[in-house]
Formats: structure tokens, C-alpha cells, sequence
């Protein structure tokens, strides 16, 4: 069965499924080529992180299952999830599985693709705009800069099924690499004493991007030493980016606005 990676060149047939990029919320931010996914679907099966502009995109008479999950209040297990996109796809209908951000970026997009093709169902994989890429810029915040960082890494901070969270945390001493973190405001206390025994300095910038792109977009700026304390103060709550490194106050001496518009140095 075919895993359909350039989506351009497939029709989108009855009885396929297509794992639909949509973006981190900002309507703006979505492909043409998820536009066009979009606008074919029988059916969307949807996550929480899909916004309603985006879902209001859907045709008239197009079925929504939802199966959003939150933190730790898995609605639908992932298992059903996989099962339900077949079960669809093998009535016939055009699958658009929507997903916020892009499908394969902490979106469990190639489970869902692995179990579609072992069911004999075809699968289109439609790339979208990761939040990591959205929010930072919408923050006003380069995922890279010359001479401050020159690598950047996309780490989740969702603790494993024994609560931990293990990961290579030496890997991420270098001072200049930005770490990006999803899912991890629960987790931000053991993250911060992590990169500490790693070697991070405690003045390291860090930047709290919550709803990001969003008309609720808040972003609060701080150090290592202080974000935890941050967390409580602005009640930041998921779904937020968790951006660390020099990187994050490359823009701070401008005045930059809201939702991605960096205004020119005024002199
Ligand atoms: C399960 S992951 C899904 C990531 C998604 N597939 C992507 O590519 O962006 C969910 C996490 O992504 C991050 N995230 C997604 N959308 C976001 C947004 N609009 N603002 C801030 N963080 C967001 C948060 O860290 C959230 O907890």
C-alpha cells in the first residue's frame, strides 16, 4: 500500500486517509495543499489543537469525530484513533485526519500512517507549519542566529509511561544550540535542574510561548533561574513552547509587535 509523501502529484480517492498538517492555529498558516485536502474530506477526525477557523474550512456535510486528547486525559487512546481512520477510510470515504501543527512532529502521524498501510490503506502525509517554526517567529524569536546559535533541537518534555523524563540531556549543554520544548510546562521544574547538571547557566534565556499564533498568544520572557517562578506568576498552561538559549532576546532592544510583525529599528 502506497504512503503517498508527495501529495501534489496524488489524487485524493475515496477509501484513502490523508494526515493533514494544520498549523498551530493561526488559519493564515495553513498550506494551500492542506487547503486542498481540507476541502475534499467525507469526514475529519480532529484533534484539540485544531482551531475553529481551520475547522470551519471543512466542506458542508463533512462528518467530524473528535479525538482530542489532553495531557494525561487520554479522551481516546491513540489504538481506537488508528482504528477509527481505517475504519472510515475502508466505508469509503476520504480520511482527513487533521493535526495540529505538522503530522510528524510529535503528532504520533507516523503510527497512524504504519497502521493505515498494514490495513491495506493508502496514506497522504500533508506537511504543516510545527509550532516551533509559527511560534517563534510570531514571538519575534530566530530559531537560529549566526554567532549565537547554530543548532537548534525540538525535544519533547512529556514525561515517559514510568514519569520519568528521560533524555539526553548532555546533548544539550552547548551554548549555542536553541532547545525547543514541547509538552513541557508540567515538567519545567525538572527540565531547568536537568540543563543546570548539564552545564547550562542559570541566566540563560527562556521564552514562554503559550497559545502561540493564536489571537490569545502570550509570550513571557525570563532566565533559567526564574521560569518555574514565571510559569506560576502568568498562569501558563499548555498548550505552550518552551524556548531556551541566547537566541531568545535577539529582538528584545526593537520594538516588536504581536502575531509575527517585526517593526524596523526606529533612528
Ligand atoms: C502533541 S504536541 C503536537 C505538536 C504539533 N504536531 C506540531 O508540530 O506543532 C503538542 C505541543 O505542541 C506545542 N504547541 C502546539 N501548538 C502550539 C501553539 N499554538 N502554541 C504553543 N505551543 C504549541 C505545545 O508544546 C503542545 O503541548
Amino acid at each position: 500500500m502506497t504512503l503517498n509523501i508527495n501529495p501534489n502529484k496524488q489524487a485524493f480517492l475515496k477509501g484513502d486517509i490523508a494526515l493533514v498538517g494544520a498549523g498551530p492555529g493561526d488559519p493564515d498558516l495553513l498550506t494551500l495543499q492542506a487547503y486542498r485536502f481540507i476541502n475534499q474530506a467525507d469526514v475529519a477526525v480532529y484533534d484539540r489543537l485544531v482551531s475553529d477557523e481551520i475547522m470551519a474550512l471543512l466542506p458542508d456535510g463533512c462528518e467530524k469525530i473528535y479525538v482530542g486528547k489532553k495531557q494525561a486525559v487520554h479522551k481516546v487512546p491513540q489504538e481506537r484513533i488508528n482504528e477509527i481512520l481505517v475504519e472510515q477510510a475502508q466505508a469509503g470515504k476520504r480520511v482527513v485526519r487533521l493535526k495540529g501543527g505538522d503530522p510528524f512532529v510529535f503528532g504520533r502521524g507516523g503510527e497512524e500512517a504504519l497502521h493505515a498501510l498494514a490495513q491495506g490503506v493508502a496514506c497522504h502525509i500533508v506537511p504543516g507549519m510545527t509550532a516551533a517554526s509559527s511560534c517563534a517567529a510570531y514571538a519575534g524569536i530566530p530559531l537560529t542566529h549566526r554567532q549565537v546559535s547554530r543548532a537548534c533541537t525540538l525535544i519533547t518534555g512529556h514525561v515517559q509511561n514510568d514519569g520519568s523524563l528521560d533524555l539526553p540531556w548532555t546533548a544539550l549543554q552547548d551554548k549555542q544550540q536553541t532547545i525547543v520544548f514541547y509538552m513541557g510546562v508540567k515538567t519545567l521544574k525538572t527540565i531547568v535542574e536537568q540543563l543546570y547538571l548539564a552545564g547550562r547557566d542559570r541566566h540563560t534565556p527562556v521564552a514562554l510561548i503559550q497559545r502561540g499564533t493564536t489571537p490569545q498568544q502570550k509570550v513571557v520572557k525570563g532566565q533559567l533561574q526564574d521560569i518555574v517562578y514565571l510559569v506560576e506568576e502568568h498562569q501558563i498552561k499548555p498548550p505552550t513552547l518552551i524556548m531556551i538559549g541566547d537566541v531568545v532576546t535577539t529582538f528584545d532592544d526593537h520594538n516588536i509587535e504581536n502575531l509575527g510583525y517585526v517593526t524596523p529599528a526606529s533612528n
